[in-house]
């Protein structure tokens, strides 16, 4: 027996699984397009300063949960109080939650689908407006947003039920560090054109005069969203780790990493924005219309472009396979249909929600539910309502019932951090969360 090895092992499988299921299109295609909604800089310092204040402390109880219970979510409130209780309901918010994000991310990650093969086509090897023409004429289709809104949703669907997740993750292993490497070589790129220092500016000059109390809940609900919290998906992650790990280490390496990828994403599509004079509020298209024009004006584009949209695709997939897997580990617990046609019914139920969004870019661009098309509606109301909430109630189930012995087992001997760790969750995180609920609901 090794008991090093063990440990190695558990930790990776662990690194592999969290940040395959946190690093997708919330790094790539979302937060480079809200923060260019909500005017750059002081968003993205907002965002910064949730991820460390809010993020990181609910990302710990989630992983010390799932650690401590050594089981799935729903089984370890239960486990962890020791009966059936109210602090449950993260959870049950959870699968709402986690279908309705689950049916707009399949939708985008047709997008990416259809971006994928417009690269195999060579499409934006030519002009730099070919990624404009592409993406309007994505948009203003319903039928081919469709079928590959069908695919993406079909393949998460066939890897839950073939069980190959745990190869999937392996896969990872490799593709996600090539996504970080292309990324970085992007960036150098970027570095070159004349829009840099603009896009520089632009994400890290607070301009606080655009912060307005919705781009803030923006920002909270945005941090649960990248970091796959607020529903309990990490806490089946924690059980991967073993009693002794370090929780403070593992999480500070989790939100860096996808702290860094968003940021760095973000350059790189700013750069281009100010660059290539496109619109910086261009919402949801903003990826699949810049990149492609970089790619457009490099040598090697062609390749270029086909592997980065071949790898974000395999990032969104294995996010929208996590998501997957919180319905499916709740759903088989309560019914007594087999796990097979639980996930098929599941999938598809969620694909032809997913029909709404596609719908929301053509035939039913009109139809607005509190001013927002379906699309926005499932992404305001899972980001920064359902997650936000799930999170607070997360954070006060720890703060409260788990108390000091669970502070106090994280944060090892630094009564300071204790004591942070504690008070954060407890008072800080939740009152931050409620006051920026309230305030843009029902004003001060
Ligand atoms: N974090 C993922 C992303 O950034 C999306 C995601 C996966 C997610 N699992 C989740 C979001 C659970 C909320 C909850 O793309």
């Amino acid at each position: 027996m090794n008991p090093q090895r063990a440990q190695w092992g558990s930790r990776l499988a662990f690194i592999l699984a969290a940040a395959g299921s946190a690093i997708g299109l919330g790094n790539l295609w979302k937060f480079p397009y809200v923060t260019g909604i909500n005017g750059g800089g002081a968003f993205v310092l907002v965002y910064l300063i949730c991820i460390l204040f809010v993020g990181v402390p609910v990302l710990l109880a989630e992983l010390y949960i799932g650690q401590q219970s050594q089981t799935n979510t729903v089984n370890a409130f239960e486990v962890m109080h020791k009966k059936r209780t109210l602090w449950q309901l993260p959870g049950w918010m959870g699968i709402i939650s986690a279908f309705l994000i689950l049916s707009f991310y399949s939708v985008v990650g047709g997008w990416i689908l259809d971006f994928t093969y417009h690269s195999v086509l060579g499409t934006f090897s030519g002009a730099p407006e070919n990624a404009k023409t592409a993406l309007n004429s994505l948009f203003q289709d319903p039928l081919r947003q469709t079928l590959w809104h069908f695919l993406f949703m079909f393949s998460a669907c066939a890897i839950v039920i073939g069980g190959i997740k745990e190869g999937l993750e392996k896969w990872n292993k490799i593709l996600m560090p090539t996504l970080l490497i292309l990324l970085l070589a992007l960036l150098v790129k970027s570095f070159f054109l004349n829009g840099f220092s603009q896009a520089i500016d632009f994400l890290f000059e607070p301009n606080f005069s655009m912060l307005t109390s919705e781009s803030i809940l923006e920002a909270v609900g945005h941090s649960f969203f990248t970091l796959s919290l607020g529903m309990g998906a990490i806490i089946t992650y924690g059980s991967y780790l073993s009693k002794k790990e370090d929780l403070v280490k593992v999480s500070f390496a989790l939100a860096l990493l996808d702290t860094l990828i968003a940021l760095v994403a973000g350059l790189v599509i700013f750069s281009i924005v100010f660059s290539f004079d496109l619109e910086p509020a261009s919402g949801p298209g903003l990826i699949f219309a810049t990149l492609p024009t970089l790619f457009s004006q490099m040598p090697g584009g062609y390749f270029l472009s086909l592997a980065f949209f071949i790898l974000v695709g395999f990032a969104a997939l294995t996010s929208a396979v996590s998501i997957l897997e919180v319905q499916i580990s709740y759903l088989t617990d309560k019914h007594k249909i087999s796990r097979k046609k639980l996930t098929a019914i599941t999938a598809a139920i969620t694909f032809l929600t997913g029909l709404l969004s596609v719908f929301s870019t053509n035939i039913m661009s009109d139809i607005k539910i509190f001013d927002l098309t379906f699309f926005d509606l499932f992404d305001k109301l899972t980001s920064n309502y359902l997650l936000p909430i799930g999170g607070l109630i997360i954070s006060l189930f720890f703060g409260w019932v788990l108390g000091p012995k669970a502070t106090k087992h994280i944060c090892g001997k630094s009564r300071l951090a204790h004591l942070g760790l504690l008070w954060i969750t407890r008072i800080i995180a939740p009152f931050a969360i409620l006051l920026v609920i309230y305030n843009l609901t029902i004003g001060f």
